[in-house]
């Protein structure tokens, strides 16, 4: 696994806060938990995160994503623990003497008002001199690049155009941190793809601190300095993109951020950090590298995700994990194909090849008998 992790353009070349023993927070969770009546919505939430971070928050629906957010905001209280914006207390403070903005799903902007005047509607409320609104306005508005469409009403605009008038109308009072709900859920993939880079380059431009929420995995690996996943009002993980794909810490993290394939039984320990696990089901064995110690009889289960795995006519010679089946169905998506082999555990394993030469997609055909193989280093042993 590669330990370069990213953070802004620099990418790789300094040692991010979050490893570093000393680094102050901007904002502190400690101990957070919300109750509505006695459903936990936030269970004991405990969480650092640094200035200029791109934060992205990952789970399932109802896990407490937004939740978490309007705490941040100020539009609920928790019911327990602190939470602390750079070392001072920020429960008590209203949530539009904070510091921070809150960018909602539905952009929310006013039909009636023009592209501008919807981005200086909070400064005017600030009661900011005319001229330092204008020239903030001015500035915003080159930062989203709508100066030309600051005349027109929010009907008279694309939906990605709005998405950016209502980023800019959030950024305008700069806040020290921007929490985003979902800000790209309306949009196409195309065009989500291209203002996460725009956001991203926002983002390093102003060094503002922003906290995003998403359902797409691939939207929150693509932006984000690190990704919480959160389950049932818990933090589950807490790592960069790659620290997440790599080294889920469980089962769960595992086959919620991308797809993955995974075998299930006990594992012996070997020499060199290696060990073997016995999948009973389909009594097979597996080689894996250890992580921590093993347990004796405990359950494990083998993670390997679909394109560290290989499909082939022939079984491989070269030592490396393999098993046979048979191919139940392949999704040609142009540049790669994910092939569903049916090795006799009931759940199809899914692996992945690139289509590096345009003769290669046609490679193997439904029924054809394979054999899947991966080196023991890309299987990743979990516990839980
Ligand atoms: N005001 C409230 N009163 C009671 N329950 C609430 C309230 N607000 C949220 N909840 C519950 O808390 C849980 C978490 O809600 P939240 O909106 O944080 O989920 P989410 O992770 O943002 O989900 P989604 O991805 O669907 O937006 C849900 O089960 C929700 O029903
Ligand atoms: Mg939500």
């Amino acid at each position: 696994m590669s330990d370069v992790i990213s953070f802004g353009p620099q990418a790789g070349l300094t040692i991010p806060p979050w490893d570093k023993i000393d680094a102050k927070p901007l904002i502190e969770l400690r101990s957070v938990s919300k109750s509505y009546g006695d459903f936990k919505a936030i269970s004991n939430v405990s969480l650092k995160i640094y200035e200029k971070e791109f934060f992205a928050l990952l789970g399932p629906s109802g896990c407490g994503k937004s939740t978490l957010m309007r705490l941040l905001a100020g539009f609920e209280i928790p019911s327990d623990g602190e939470i602390l914006l750079e070392g001072n207390d920020i429960v008590p403070i209203e949530p539009h003497k904070r510091p921070v903005n809150m960018m909602f799903q539905s952009y929310a902007l006013f039909p009636h008002l023009t592209v501008e005047e919807n981005i200086s509607f909070g400064l005017r409320r600030m009661k900011l001199p005319k001229d330092q609104i204008a020239e903030r306005v001015d500035e915003m508005l080159s930062l989203v690049q709508l100066t030309k469409l600051r005349r027109r009403r929010p009907h008279q605009i694309s939906g990605g155009q709005r998405q950016r008038v209502a980023l800019a109308r959030s950024l305008a009072r700069r806040p020290r941190l921007l929490l985003l709900d979902e800000p790209m859920a309306a949009l196409d993939k195309k065009l989500r793809r291209e203002t996460q880079l725009e956001l991203i380059d926002i983002q390093y431009r102003l060094g503002t601190t922003f906290v995003i929420v998403t359902h797409d995995q691939e939207e929150a690996m693509n932006v984000a300095t690190r990704i919480a996943v959160m389950n049932h009002g818990e933090l589950v993980q807490v790592a960069t993109p790659v620290q997440t794909y790599e080294a889920p810490v469980s089962r769960h993290v595992a086959e919620f951020i991308g797809d993955t394939n995974i075998f299930i039984g006990r594992a012996e320990a070997l020499e060199d950090g290696m060990c073997r696990l016995h999948d009973s089901r389909l009594n097979q064995s597996f080689l894996a590298p250890m992580s921590g110690k093993l347990v004796e009889g405990g359950e494990y289960y083998l993670n390997i995700r679909p394109e560290k795995m290989e499909v082939s006519a022939e079984q491989p010679t070269d030592g490396s994990n393999c098993i046979s089946g048979k191919i139940l169905d392949i999704a040609y998506l142009g540049n790669l194909s994910t092939y569903y082999i049916d090795v006799g555990s009931g759940k199809p394993l899914s692996v992945q090849m690139t289509n590096s030469q345009r003769t290669t997609s046609q490679r193997f055909t439904y029924n054809d008998a394979v054999w899947i193989s991966w080196y023991p280093v890309d299987g990743l042993l979990l516990d839980r």
